[in-house]
């Protein structure tokens, strides 16, 4: 595959001028051909194309290069991918490593399978043609339904008998959510007179299904396919695949909520954008975007549900180091809505004019409704901002503090120290000793869990250094960045799971007693746990010292003390 000479043969055959006009508009200046750079901002044009040499480059930002290379950068793919496109397109035969089969394969397949099979239904059944017509109704075109693959399922159970008659086993089909049985043992499908998106992976991979009821009288307006082994909905972002294959050029990605704002922003021609599909956006969604762009404009629905998922957004795309811009659509609307309202050419001058810097958006959504004479709104004020400004640069929140003050009065302190993980213990120190403060700090935590009210207490009281398995550190780190962050007064599971990489070590918690009867500690029993902690870390530090000393002393009688006196800690410290 990385043969050379192949290489330079598909370099050497590709028409450059014909590969580079497909992302970039090009005007011919004597022997080469000239137009805007889609690596970096410019008004007047510095990419440079010579058919001559086969190169295009920008003789700004010296991006570019051969067509393998101009393809990769563009469409943010690997190297191997992109010999492999232009293989393909002059049809040259590539062989491909033997890759390790995928033990997940029969699953893909079996969502292609379904897929074409309610792309087939959408224009060949009755009901079908009704789906179709809904569609067009909703301002798309027969090529947008092709893209985008859209379908219909219809009512009876015909995907079923389709891949039982084409041999898959019916295992795979309810492990992927498409059928269940109902209590006389027989089968149906899920998914019944509805119009259906495919969802894919972020490898293009479909792996999901969303159905939208056409009639408005049905209750639930989408349903989704359950969590299965290659479904994630915390982990998916509709359109990803695709989205990034024109991020490069658009030099950000739009993030909207759902199907229809995604197709029409598409249709806008603005064709890097993806949806959470209704979710908040977690930090795994904020990693994956991170990948393929550093600038994202976070165009959620206008109303007050839209705000605040913004807001939430925020400090979770910045923690990944992504330049975020807001833009916020008048009158409640969603990007779906306001594009029928105000057509395509409205919506993407909105992006020129329109875009909101993150904070500057919080701020003013913050100070909105607030009355500083009230002291909750001044609380309430200064929780906000904390929140917001978590993960921002302290030379602004070194600006905002001056603000706030000069306008409005109020002293902020939004430096203050973040709640990092502590080195891990040099130290290991004889297990029965950390039992009993092990346990405290388990039954806080778990307490928090539930009602993080008391947080600020724990923070204050527990430092950084208190906390003994790495595990405990981990998570009380981020049960106190989730509070910055949202605010809530009770840990909401699904927002929390999505934020953290370790969600089975959390299952030790919630499989508790305490959490499962969602019990609440006294106050007594919390001071005592707290208590607990910090007589463990007082012996700690003295198990230290003495440690020390039983290391560096000769003293051989001093020696035994040392010891007894350590077992003695140790003793007080058992459960
Ligand atoms: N969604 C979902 N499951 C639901 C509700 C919503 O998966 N029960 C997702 C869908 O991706 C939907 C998105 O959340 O597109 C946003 O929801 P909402 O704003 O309620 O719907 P719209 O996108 O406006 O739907 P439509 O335009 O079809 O009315
Ligand atoms: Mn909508």
């Amino acid at each position: 595959m990385s043969d050379k000479a192949l290489i330079d043969r598909i370099n050497k055959e590709t028409d450059i001028v014909k590969l580079v006009s497909e992302f970039v508009s090009l005007e011919k200046r004597g022997k080469n051909y000239m137009g805007l750079c889609p690596f970096h901002d410019e008004k007047t044009p510095s990419f440079s194309v010579s058919p001559e040499k086969n190169l295009a480059v920008c003789m700004g930002c010296r991006k570019g290069g051969n067509p393998v290379t101009f393809l990769q950068l563009i469409k943010n793919v690997s190297y191997e991918d992109a010999i492999k496109e232009l293989a393909d397109r002059l049809g040259i035969e590539v062989k491909v490593e033997n890759k390790k089969k995928d033990p997940n394969e029969s699953l893909y397949n079996l969502m292609d399978e379904a897929t074409a099979f309610y792309q087939y239904a959408l224009k060949h059944t009755k009901k079908g043609q009704e789906a179709f017509q809904y569609l067009l109704d909703r301002g798309l075109t027969e090529e947008d339904i092709n893209h985008f693959q859209i379908g219909f399922a219809p009512h009876a159970d015909n995907l079923y008998k389709l891949l039982r008659s084409k041999g898959y086993p019916t295992t795979d089909m309810m492990k992927l959510g498409l059928v269940s049985q109902n209590e006389e043992g027989k089968y149906y499908d899920i998914f019944r007179s509805r119009v259906i998106f495919p969802i894919k992976d972020s490898l293009g991979r479909i792996v999901g299904f969303s159905g939208r009821t056409t009639k408005k009288t049905e209750p639930a307006k989408y349903i989704n396919s359950t969590e299965t082994p290659i479904f994630k909905k915390g982990e998916l972002l509709y359109h990803l695949s695709d989205a990034k294959l024109h991020s490069v050029k658009q030099g950000f990605v739009v993030l909207n909520e759902g199907f229809f704002d995604v197709i029409q922003t598409f249709k806008a021609g603005l064709k890097s954008v993806v949806a959470t599909m209704g979710t908040a956006l977690t930090k795994n969604h904020a990693q994956q975007l991170k990948k393929i762009t550093n600038h994202v404009v976070v165009v959620y629905d206008g109303d007050n549900a839209g705000i605040e998922a913004t807001l939430k957004s925020i400090p979770i795309l910045k923690d990944e180091k992504i330049n975020v811009s807001v833009l916020h659509l008048k009158d409640k609307l969603d990007p779906d809505e306001y594009i029928k309202k105000n057509g395509y050419e409205s919506y993407k001058s909105l992006f020129n004019d329109s875009l909101q810097d993150p904070y500057q958006f919080g701020y003013q959504i913050y100070l909105k409704d607030k009355d500083f004479k009230r002291s909750v709104d001044v609380e309430t004020f200064k929780k906000q901002m904390s929140a917001l400004l978590y993960k921002a640069d302290p030379a602004i929140k070194k600006q905002y503090e001056a603000d706030i003050y000069q306008k409005y009065h109020i002293q902020l302190n939004l430096g203050f120290v973040q709640y990092e993980l502590p080195p891990k213990k040099s130290v290991q120190v004889n297990k029965r000793v950390i039992t009993k403060a092990e346990n405290a700090i388990d039954l806080i935590l778990t307490d928090l869990l539930i009602h993080p009210k008391r947080l600020e207490q724990f923070v204050e009281k527990i430092g950084k250094d208190k906390l003994i398995t790495s595990l405990q550190q981990k998570l009380a780190s981020d049960i106190y960045k989730y509070y910055l962050t949202t605010n809530d007064d009770h840990v909401n599971l699904e927002y929390f799971y999505a934020m953290i990489d370790y969600p089975e070590a959390l299952k030790i918690y919630l499989d508790k007693e305490v959490y499962k009867r969602k019990l609440k500690l006294s106050d007594n029993d919390f001071n005592h746990c707290l208590e607990a902690i910090e007589e463990y870390h007082q012996n700690y530090l003295q198990v230290e010292t003495l440690m020390n000393e039983l290391r560096t002393t000769n003293d051989e009688q001093r020696k035994q003390e040392i010891a007894q006196k350590i077992l003695e800690i140790q003793k007080r410290g058992k459960v």
